[in-house]
C-alpha cells in the first residue's frame, strides 16, 4: 500500500489534463466525432520516413552527441534564418524530445525556489504544471478576446514583481489561434529589458500563421541573449510521433539546459534526428501545402460555426478556434459534456486551459473538411436544443 502524502506534494496535487480528462470519456461514447486533438491528420511527408529507412538499414541507431547531430543543428540555423531571419549556430542549438522535453528542461534549468513566471491564460496545459514541478510561481496573465488574444503592455505591467524570473509566451497560440505581430511585440520589448526578464517563447505553431508571417521575439537584438525559443518538427512537419524538437538560445544557456537533457534524456530519438535533416532540406513544399489545407478548414469551420449562431472570431495561426459558449448559459464543461453525451462531438473546454478559459471551447481544425462538416451540424442541433428548451 502507497502513503501518496509521503511522496513529492507538488506531483500528487497535480491535476491530470483536463484533455486526456475529457478524451477517456470519449472514447466511451459511440459514433462520436473527435474535434479535440491538436495533431495534424497528414502522413509525415513520404521523404521524412524514407529517409528514416535508410538510417535504419544503415544502422545509424545508436546514440548521438547530448546537444543533437551537428548537421541537424546545423539545419536547424539554416532554416530559422530561411523562415525567420534568425541568426543562430550550432552551439545555440538543443534539439529536444519534443517542444515538451523543451518546455520541461527550460524550467528546471532557469528557476530558483519561488521565483515567478509569467504565464499567458488559456494556454497550453502543460505550461503551469512544468513550472510547478520546477518549484516556481505561475502568475496568470488573461489574454482577451477584445485584443484577438495578443499580450497587452497594461496586463504584463501589471503581473511584473521583483520575484518575477521569466515570462512565457506561445504565439501562434494554443487554444486561441492569437499570433503577435511586429509591433505588438515591440510594445512590450522595453518592459521586459527593463526588468531583465527571461523570455521562454514557445513557437511551435510558427510555420501556421495565416495572416502575413511569423515574428519570432528572438528577432528583438535587444533582448535576443535572454530568450529562449521552442519550436519543434510535430506540427509543421506532421510528426508528432517522432517526438523531436529543439531550443535556441544563447550557448551558455544551452549548456546549462544540456546538462539537465543529458542526465535526463541522454539524447533525443537518433532515428528521428537523421529523418528530421530531410524535413528541413526537402520538405518547404510539403508544409506549405499542408498550411494551404490547415487555412482552408479554418475558413470553412469559422464561418458554417457563424453560420449556425456560434460567433466564432477568426484566429490568425495554430490549428483551433475558440468561440465562446457564455450565451447558452452552460458552462464550457457543461457545454462539452452534453454536445458529447447528446450529439456525440467531442471538443475541449475551454477551463481545460485555465479559467480564464471558462465560457469558451476548442475546437481543432486538424480534421478533414467532411469530419468538420459532419460535426458543425450536429453543434448546430445541439444548439437549437438548447433554445428550444430556453
Ligand atoms: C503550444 C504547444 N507547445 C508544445 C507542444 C508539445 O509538442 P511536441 O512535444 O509534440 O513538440 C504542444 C502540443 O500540443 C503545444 O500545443
Amino acid at each position: 500500500m502507497i502513503d501518496v502524502k509521503e511522496l513529492n506534494p507538488i506531483v500528487v496535487n497535480c491535476p491530470p489534463s483536463g484533455i486526456r480528462k475529457f478524451f477517456d470519456l470519449a472514447r466511451a461514447v459511440e459514433g462520436v466525432i473527435s474535434l479535440g486533438v491538436g495533431e495534424p491528420d497528414f502522413p509525415t511527408p513520404w521523404d521524412i520516413r524514407e529517409e528514416a529507412i535508410v538510417a535504419i538499414e544503415k544502422a545509424k541507431t545508436f546514440y548521438t552527441p547530448n546537444q543533437g547531430l551537428p548537421e541537424l543543428r546545423d539545419e536547424i540555423c539554416n532554416y530559422v534564418k530561411r523562415r525567420f531571419d534568425l541568426e543562430y549556430t550550432r552551439e545555440n542549438v538543443l534539439v529536444t524530445v519534443g517542444g515538451s522535453e523543451a518546455i520541461d528542461i527550460i524550467f528546471r534549468t532557469l528557476l530558483c525556489d519561488g521565483d515567478e513566471v509569467i504565464v499567458l491564460t488559456p494556454g497550453y496545459v502543460a505550461y503551469e504544471p512544468c513550472i510547478k514541478l520546477a518549484r516556481g510561481i505561475p502568475v496568470c496573465v488573461e489574454l482577451k478576446e477584445e485584443n484577438n488574444f495578443r499580450l497587452m503592455k497594461e496586463d504584463l505591467e501589471k503581473a511584473i514583481t521583483p520575484k518575477t524570473k521569466a515570462i512565457l509566451m506561445n504565439f501562434p497560440g494554443n487554444p486561441t489561434g492569437g499570433i503577435m505581430r511586429k509591433e505588438d511585440y515591440a510594445e512590450i520589448i522595453p518592459l521586459i529589458k527593463q526588468h531583465g526578464l527571461y523570455v521562454v517563447s514557445d513557437e511551435i505553431y510558427a510555420e501556421l500563421t495565416y495572416e502575413g508571417t511569423h515574428t519570432s521575439i528572438a528577432a528583438f537584438d535587444e533582448i535576443k541573449d535572454h530568450v529562449l525559443v521552442i519550436n519543434g518538427f510535430s506540427k509543421a512537419y506532421s510528426m508528432t510521433g517522432w517526438r523531436l524538437g529543439y531550443i535556441l538560445a544563447d550557448k551558455e544557456l544551452i549548456a546549462l539546459l544540456n546538462k539537465v537533457h543529458q542526465y535526463a534524456i541522454m539524447c533525443a530519438p537518433t532515428i528521428s534526428q537523421y529523418a528530421a535533416i530531410a524535413a528541413l532540406r526537402r520538405c518547404d513544399e510539403e508544409v506549405v501545402q499542408m498550411k494551404q489545407s490547415f487555412e482552408q478548414r479554418r475558413n470553412f469551420l469559422v464561418n458554417s460555426l457563424n453560420k449556425i449562431g456560434l460567433e466564432t472570431h477568426f484566429p490568425e495561426g495554430a490549428f483551433y478556434v475558440f468561440p465562446c459558449i457564455k450565451s447558452t448559459g452552460l458552462t464550457s464543461d457543461e457545454f462539452c459534456e452534453r454536445l458529447l453525451k447528446e450529439y456525440k462531438v467531442a471538443v475541449v473546454p475551454g477551463s481545460a486551459f485555465g479559467k480564464e478559459g471558462e465560457g469558451y471551447i476548442r475546437i481543432s481544425y486538424a480534421y478533414s473538411i467532411e469530419q468538420i462538416k459532419v460535426a458543425v451540424e450536429r453543434i448546430g442541433l445541439f444548439l437549437e436544443s438548447l433554445k428550444e428548451n430556453n
